[in-house]
């Protein structure tokens, strides 16, 4: 079943000199199984619109339906925590998830709170621990004492440890270098392959364009664009409009476009790009 959000609005301290409404009447679906890309420029409503996913934060008006739940303004909380079951979300910022003292019990938290006895919980850490790239040398050690990218492998343990059917990650990839960003990306498309339905926040475009099927791009807190990545990166002006460097391939073809070659819209992987580029050069010979 697709995740359906519908005419979803939020805004922040409502009632108060502060009010801000940051999401302004969201209509969207994402596909089951598919791994979408949620975009946009910073401040656009992005990590507002996917802390809906998993009911962390809750609609001042409209609604969303994922996982056969539907949360609505006032959802109570014993709903929420099966819906955590299914929908893991891992924030932007790793530290607002990481509050054991030791890594072992920070990740062993989720399991134990859905039901697992100590030692199975134990057993789950030992298991998850190597698919985010570390060893159980990390076991004892606090949380707080680890490197950015580290404690974001921490944060993602945790929710994979808790096996979701949706992973919701907002910016994964931030503070990895980009071997780690890419092996964190390898794993989140192989857990796809297995079935899980991947929503992922991102900046780069480069991971957007070889990792995901569909795009959603948000701005001031509203949909500009969804569609399936093919047609999105057919469609530089898009991330243009929005202040969003393109991918290098992309970039490229818009230059030679400028320059007066014929590059057609979909040309979109580097072989293709090449071969139109053969043709040209060949006709002018
Ligand atoms: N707790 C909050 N209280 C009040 N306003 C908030 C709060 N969190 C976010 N906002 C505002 O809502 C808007 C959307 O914020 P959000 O964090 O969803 O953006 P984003 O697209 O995730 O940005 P970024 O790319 O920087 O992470 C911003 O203008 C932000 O200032
Ligand atoms: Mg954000």
């Amino acid at each position: 079943m697709s995740i359906k959000v519908n005419k979803l609005e939020h805004i922040y301290s409502k009632g108060t000199p502060f009010e801000y409404k940051a999401l302004q009447g969201i209509d969207l679906e994402i596909r089951e199984g598919k791994v979408t890309a949620i975009i946009g420029e910073t401040g656009s409503g992005k990590s507002t619109l996917v802390q809906h996913l998993n009911g962390l934060l809750i609609p001042t008006a409209g609604e969303l339906e994922i996982c056969g739940f539907k949360i609505l303004p006032l959802l109570k909380n014993k709903d929420i925590k099966k819906l955590r079951k299914e929908v893991g979300l891992v924030f932007q910022f790793p530290e607002y998830q990481l509050f054991e003292e030791t890594i072992e019990r920070d990740i062993a938290f989720g399991p134990k709170n859905f039901g697992a006895t100590e030692e199975e919980a134990k057993e789950l850490v030992k298991k998850v621990l190597p698919l985010v790239g570390l060893d159980e040398s990390y076991l004892e050690r606090s949380p707080f004492e680890l490197s950015g990218g580290q404690k974001r492998r921490i944060a993602i343990a945790g929710i994979l440890v808790l096996d979701p059917k949706v992973l919701v990650l907002d910016e994964p990839a931030a503070g990895l270098d980009p071997k780690g960003a890419s092996d964190m990306m390898d794993l989140f498309i192989r857990l796809n392959k297995e079935g899980k339905t991947i929503i992922l926040v991102s900046h780069d475009m480069e991971h957007v364009m070889k990792y995901c099927d569909d795009v959603v791009v948000l701005d001031d807190g509203k949909v500009k664009h969804a569609s399936d990545v093919k047609t999105f990166f057919e469609h530089p002006e898009w991330m243009v409009q929005i202040g969003i460097n393109p991918p290098a391939i992309i970039r490229l073809k818009m230059m030679l476009q400028e320059k007066g070659w014929n590059i057609p819209a979909d040309c979109l992987d580097e072989d293709t790009l090449l071969e139109v580029i053969r043709k040209q050069v060949k006709n002018h010979e």
